[in-house]
C-alpha cells in the first residue's frame, strides 16, 4: 500500500515515532537528560517545582517565575468536595492506582478550562494536576483507614506537604528533601509506555485529563511503574530467607523475572538507580532498618551474577529497584509506591501532552495510527459464509 512502511516490530523497541525536546536517554552510557540538563545535576541542585517548570516550559525559571509557578501549585492544593464524597463511598480495598485513574476525569469535570486548547490553558491544567495528584493519593489513604483527609500545609514544599497529608506528621526536612529528589528522578523518561499512552490519546485531540488518565493506567502495570511495589513484595518475602542467592537462582530457573532489574532502553545501570541506591543505604542507617537495603544489594549481586552466566550481561537495576526500600524507609505503604511514581511523572506526561498537542517538536500534529498485520481467519475479500445461529 502506498506510504506504508513494511516493518513489524512488536513492542516498538528502537522505533522512532516522533521527535521530542523534553528528555533524552543514552541507554549505553546510562545518561538521562531533561531539556538539556543531566539528571544528576538536577537531583543535586534543583527541586521538583523547578524541574516541573523546566519540563513544561522548556527552560529553567527565573526567581520570579519560580515563585509564581510555586504559588499556582500551592493555590491548587485542594480537590472538590464531590471527589471527597465519592472517595468515601468507594470500596476500601480499591487499588490506589485505580482510585487515581478514576479521579483524573473527575478532576476534568471540576476544571472550567478542560476544553480550552491554548498552550497557556494547558500549562494551567498541568499545574492543577501536579498539585492535586498528591492530594488524591493522601486523601484516599486516610479515607480507607477511616480517617479524615487533612488540609494542606501551605508552608511546606510539594514533597513535604504530601508526607504531611499522608501521615499527619510534619516530616523531617531531610526526609522531605529525599522525597523531592525522588520526584525529580521519576519526572520524565522520554517515550516510556505511559508517556506514549498519554501522547497517543491526545493525538486524537482529546483533552489533557483523558491523556493523563491513560498514563496512570499504563503506569500501573508491573512491567512499568508497578515494579516498585513488586520489588517491595520481594524484599518482604526475603526478610527471613537465609539463602538469597539460591532463591534468585530458583526464580530464574523457573523462567521468572526479578522485578526492578532490566530496562527496555538502558543497557547499563540506570542513572536514577545509582542515586537511589545510596539514598536507600543512607535512609536504612537513619531509620535503623538496614535490612531492606542489605537484602536488595544481595538480590542485585545474585541476580547480576546469575543473569551473566546466562549471557544476559546488560540487565542491571532500574529506577524501581531501590525506590522500593527508599519509600519503605519513608513509611510509605507498598501500594502507594506506584502512585508516588505517578505524582512525579504527571509533570512529564503533561509536558509531553503539550508538546504533542502543539507540535512543538515536529511540523504539525499527527494522529497516531500504526498498522497491524492480520493473521486471523480469512476466506477471501468476499468474507466467510455467514450461517444463521440455528445452522451452526
Ligand atoms: C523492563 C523490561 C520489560 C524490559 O524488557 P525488554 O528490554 O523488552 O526485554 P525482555 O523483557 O524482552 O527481556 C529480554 C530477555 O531478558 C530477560 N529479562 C529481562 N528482564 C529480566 C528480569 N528482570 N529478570 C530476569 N530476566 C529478565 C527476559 O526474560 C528475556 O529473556 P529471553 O531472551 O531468554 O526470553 C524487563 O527487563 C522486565 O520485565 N523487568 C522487570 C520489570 C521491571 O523492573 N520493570 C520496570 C522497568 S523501569
Amino acid at each position: 500500500m502506498e506510504g506504508e512502511v513494511r516493518v513489524k516490530n512488536t513492542g516498538l523497541r528502537g522505533v522512532t515515532v516522533a521527535d521530542t525536546k523534553i528528555s533524552f536517554i543514552d541507554g549505553e552510557e546510562g545518561v538521562l537528560i531533561y531539556r538539556g540538563y543531566r539528571i544528576e545535576e538536577l537531583a543535586e541542585k534543583s527541586s521538583f517545582m523547578e524541574t516541573a517548570f523546566l519540563l513544561l516550559n522548556g527552560a529553567l525559571p527565573k526567581r520570579e517565575e519560580l515563585g509564581i509557578f510555586t504559588n499556582q501549585v500551592l493555590e491548587a492544593r485542594t480537590i472538590p468536595d464531590f471527589i471527597y464524597e465519592s472517595l468515601k463511598k468507594w470500596p476500601r480495598d480499591a487499588s490506589p492506582m485505580d482510585v487515581l485513574q478514576a479521579c483524573t476525569p473527575l478532576l476534568a469535570m471540576d476544571d472550567p478550562e478542560r476544553l480550552v486548547e491554548t498552550r497557556e490553558a494547558n500549562v494551567r491544567k498541568a499545574i492543577r494536576l501536579i498539585a492535586r495528584f498528591p492530594v488524591i493519593v493522601a486523601a484516599w489513604h486516610r479515607i480507607r483507614q477511616g480517617l479524615a483527609p487533612l488540609p494542606p500545609d501551605q508552608t511546606l514544599t510539594h514533597a513535604a506537604n504530601f508526607l504531611w497529608l499522608l501521615q499527619g506528621i510534619r516530616p523531617d526536612e531531610d526526609m522531605a528533601r529525599d522525597l523531592d529528589v525522588c520526584l525529580m528522578l521519576h519526572a520524565d523518561h522520554t517515550f516510556n509506555a505511559s508517556t506514549f499512552a498519554c501522547r497517543e490519546v491526545v493525538s486524537t485531540q482529546a483533552h489533557m485529563y483523558a491523556g493523563v488518565a491513560a498514563g496512570v493506567g499504563a503506569l500501573s502495570g508491573s512491567l512499568h511503574g508497578g515494579a516498585n511495589a513488586q520489588v517491595m513484595k520481594m524484599l518482604l518475602e526475603l526478610e527471613s530467607e537465609k539463602d538469597i542467592a539460591g532463591w534468585v537462582k530458583q526464580k530464574l530457573e523457573a523462567g521468572e523475572k526479578i522485578m526492578g532489574i532490566g530496562h527496555a532502553v538502558y543497557k547499563t545501570t540506570d542513572p536514577r538507580a545509582v542515586f537511589l541506591r545510596s539514598m536507600s543505604s543512607r535512609l536504612g542507617g537513619k531509620t535503623g532498618q538496614r535490612q531492606w537495603h542489605q537484602i536488595s544489594r544481595q538480590v542485585e549481586e545474585a541476580a547480576l551474577k546469575e543473569l551473566e552466566k546466562r549471557g544476559k550481561t546488560n540487565l542491571k537495576p532500574n529506577v524501581d529497584f531501590f525506590s522500593a526500600p527508599v519509600y519503605h524507609a519513608m513509611g510509605i505503604p507498598r501500594d502507594l509506591m506506584t502512585p508516588i511514581f505517578a505524582i512525579s511523572r504527571v509533570a512529564g506526561w503533561c509536558a509531553h501532552i503539550i508538546e504533542e498537542k502543539f507540535a512543538e517538536a515536529q511540523e504539525k500534529p499527527a494522529l497516531y495510527r500504526p498498522a497491524a498485520e492480520y493473521v486471523g481467519n480469512y476466506c477471501g475479500v468476499m468474507g466467510c459464509t455467514y450461517d444463521p445461529v440455528e445452522a451452526r
